[in-house]
């Protein structure tokens, strides 16, 4: 069921800067970049070999990803697994008894279906689940 960890989503100050950043330092490439006014969230995905980075930053302080800022500072904000099935996974966890922030699987920024789970059902960590 579960393909590969698919990414990991870091929450950043200063979009531009971390995708140079992550250029310069790894050489990794920018596949995509993506802002969702809604959201308040603006993001980019860099390959990094078979994985990606997502890279995302605030677009106003009271965002979601803004008020992570201000609680936590930049840093790892989730790690996303792909899944070969969205709904069955999805399934899968709400039978395990795990805590699920997305009940249906929804259109994510980078184009596939995703769902997060709450990061206390999984160790602390906020978990995302990605149609692969
Ligand atoms: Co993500």
């Amino acid at each position: 069921m579960l393909t590969r960890v698919h990414h990991v989503g870091i929450a950043v100050v200063d979009l531009d800067e971390s995708i140079e950043l992550y250029r310069a330092a790894l050489g990794a490439e920018l596949v995509h970049r993506a802002r969702n006014e809604k959201d308040g969230i603006e993001a980019a995905f860099l390959r990094t070999g078979d994985g990606e980075v997502e890279l995302m930053s605030a677009t106003t302080p009271d965002s979601p990803v803004g008020k992570f800022l201000a609680k936590r500072g930049p840093g790892l904000h989730h790690v996303a697994y792909g899944v070969s099935d969205i709904g069955g996974a999805l399934a899968h966890a709400r039978a395990a008894g795990l805590d699920l922030i997305d009940s249906e699987p929804r259109m994510g920024m980078h184009g596939s279906l995703i769902a997060f789970v709450h990061p206390k059902s999984m160790g602390g960590v906020l978990t995302e689940l990605v149609q692969t």
